[in-house]
């Protein structure tokens, strides 16, 4: 059977750079769970569909392949926006969750990032891991990251961006975002990446 390792925790909190060191690491598959929302988001935003039509949502949705997901064509902040609005919707969620799930079981193991996978998509994964900071380190390091870029950004709108993200995804009331009872917390508010990777893999050693 297929080892999952499911990691969850609030946007530009390090999940993504995280999983995709560890699915290196070990030779799993990497699927990172907010892109098939937002591949959904902007399948509705390009074809001018509504985006408060639970069965129009759900039908996009079910048309997403989840192969060649590219987060560089999916960043712009309003298909950001639009996932967070359209993952409220049980029958979306639904539809994803399945794709996540059979996503989830292949060989010889996969590392899954998100919001719901250690309480509602995989929730008998080997290993789970919450991964937070701050909400203040999580803006700087959004702030950083388009700067670095070659980007401009305004730390405060986007200070602001990450709290109302925070709260649409731990105030829904489907699959809201929390750390499963068996998860391991992970603050990375005080940690570079490369010494919350050594955290995690250390966590993950000893559970498999
Ligand atoms: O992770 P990312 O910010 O790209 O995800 C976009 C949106 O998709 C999130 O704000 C969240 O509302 C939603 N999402 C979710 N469940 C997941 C992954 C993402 O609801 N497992």
């Amino acid at each position: 059977m297929a080892l999952v390792i499911a990691i969850d925790g609030p946007a530009a909190a390090g999940k993504g750079t995280l999983s995709r060191r560890i699915a290196e690491e070990y030779g799993f598959h990497h699927l990172d769970t907010g892109l098939t929302y937002r591949a959904t988001a902007k399948a509705l935003l390009d074809a001018r569909l509504p985006l408060d039509d639970e069965e129009v949502a759900e039908k996009t949705a079910r048309e997403v392949e989840l192969a060649g997901l590219d987060r560089s064509v999916l960043s712009a902040h309003e298909i950001g926006e639009a996932a967070s609005k359209i993952a409220v919707m049980p029958a979306v969620r639904r539809a994803l969750v399945e794709a996540q799930r059979a996503f989830s079981r292949k060989e010889p193991g996969t590392v899954l990032d998100g919001r719901d996978i250690g309480t509602v998509v995989c929730p008998d994964a080997a290993v789970k891991l919450y991964v937070t900071a701050s909400p203040e380190v999580r803006a700087r390091r959004r702030y950083d990251e388009i700067v670095a870029g070659g980007g401009s950004a305004d730390y405060d709108a986007i200070f602001e961006d990450v709290k109302r993200r925070d709260e649409r995804d731990m105030g829904r009331t489907d699959s809201p975002l929390r750390p499963a009872e068996d998860a391991h917390l992970l603050d990375t508010s005080e940690m570079s990446i490369e010494a919350a990777f050594q955290a995690a893999k250390m966590l993950i050693d000893a559970a498999l």
